[in-house]
């Protein structure tokens, strides 16, 4: 097959993580190496609303060596967003802007970064420009701390953020075991229907630093059950560590944070959560009549680039470099995802997802890597989760602070 000759877009949607900006280096770097097929490279300025206002960077301006800071630099570097795209059928005006913006800079690669909710925008793109007869290559990047894209054995930004919870539980333990004070402390991570966040906090019990008791949204959520197991904790210890999912919901279906203020809810619907860790270190003071701390480890997890895990960042970029061959080579309509073959190793090989696999599906905990009581995970879980949190970050320092990728970010031009 003739290559297909034009330039490439890439933006980053939902939430942020710590090694994206990896993936996006990852497609800019491969892509910039192909200059006879893919002369430019542009940036969305968050996400697919850089598409529709017509705001784009040129990233074939900047500097190479800047683009490498990428590795050491978290959140989205091109900037994000939760926009949800409308049904074609109903009203096709976002879609027939995007085609006329692909039109105007020659894009023929169009690259997305995100989880369920942008491969449903990466599908949904594809489709309309099949339709409409515009050749591009649409390729979704995945990324989500939550682990919870189908087809791929985890997702970039998930390793990362587990080691970063991992070791600060662990961190915490050493505090809250100094005093002879009766203590619990509840820790709160990120994940709305997936526990993988929560149940990867189980990782700093390896050294003996981990929580005595985790709650993963799989399992309808019971409050007196958790008082009885960790009235039965402090019966043997002092401390009671307790590790839970933003998204624990009641057996009704309702959501422990929901009892909670107003909070805004994003295009897909999705209600911000937050503040369940301070709701039950409440609950447990009344009850067990003792000190507590709530932890909510809330944005900390996901941009936590000086604890990111080195097999997270490689990862990443990976995913991205094999987007950009993917895609020169001919494919489209795909996630990139990752496989883990069987072995006595750990080995992590690219595959290829169908964006109909991934777009607004969850993958939750498997019901066997689940504690009986539901309040933990088994072994399973964590040599699972073990290989992803291995390797060192990639974080310079200047002055003892991080130093970020600094992009010159120039508006791009349809003409170069
Ligand atoms: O993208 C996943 C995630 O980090 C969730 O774990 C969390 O619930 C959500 O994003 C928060 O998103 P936002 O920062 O847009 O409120």
């Amino acid at each position: 097959m003739a290559p297909l000759k034009g330039n490439l877009v890439f933006g980053q949607s939902g939430g942020p993580t710590s090694v994206i900006n990896a993936s996006a280096a990852g497609v800019f770097l491969e892509a910039l190496d192909h200059p006879d097929i893919i002369p430019r490279v542009f940036g969305m300025r968050h996400g697919i609303e850089g598409i529709l206002k017509d705001e784009l960077y040129d990233i074939s301006k900047e500097d190479r060596s800047e683009l490498n800071f990428l590795y050491g630099t978290p959140s989205s570097i091109l900037g994000t967003c939760r926009y949800k795209l409308a049904d074609p059928s109903i009203d096709d005006s976002d879609y027939r802007r995007i085609v006329a913006i692909l039109k105007k800079y020659d894009i023929r690669y169009f690259f997305y970064n995100g989880g369920n909710d942008s491969m449903d925008t990466c599908l949904k793109v594809s489709r309309y420009l099949k339709d409409h007869q515009y050749e591009c290559r649409v390729i979704g990047i995945p990324k989500t701390i939550d682990n919870d894209l189908c087809g791929t054995d985890h997702c970039p930004g998930f390793g990362s953020a587990a080691r970063y919870l991992a070791t600060s539980i662990a961190e915490v333990w050493q505090d809250t075991h100094s005093y002879r004070t009766p203590m619990a402390v509840v820790f709160e991570c990120m994940g709305r229907h997936a526990g993988w966040l929560a149940g990867a906090s189980a990782l700093a019990g390896l050294n003996g630093h981990g929580p005595d008791l985790i709650y993963l949204p799989e399992v309808p959520f019971d409050q007196d059950r958790m008082i009885a197991d960790a009235r039965r904790v402090l019966e043997k210890k002092n401390v009671v560590l307790i590790s839970v999912s933003e998204g624990i919901m009641t057996a009704d279906g309702r959501l422990v944070a929901e009892q909670l203020s107003s909070r805004a809810t994003d295009a897909f619907g999705h209600k911000q959560l937050g503040g369940t860790a301070a709701l039950l270190a409440d609950l447990l003071a009344g009850e067990l009549n003792l000190k507590v701390r709530a932890i909510e480890f809330s944005l900390l997890q996901r941009s936590a680039a000086h604890c990111a895990s080195g097999v997270d960042i490689a990862e990443a970029d990976l995913a991205g470099r094999s987007g950009v061959r993917a895609a020169i080579e001919g494919t489209s309509d795909v996630m990139m995802g990752y496989g883990r073959p069987t072995g006595p190793a750990y080995r992590c090989d690219i595959i290829q997802v169908p964006l109909e696999q991934v777009a607004n599906h969850e993958k939750t905990v498997p019901s066997d890597w689940i504690r009986p009581e539901g309040n933990g995970v088994t072994q399973a879980f964590i040599d699972y989760a073990l290989p992803l949190i291995q390797g060192e970050p990639c974080q310079v320092t200047e002055e003892g602070l991080p130093r970020f990728a600094r992009l010159m970010k120039v508006p791009a031009e349809a003409r170069p």
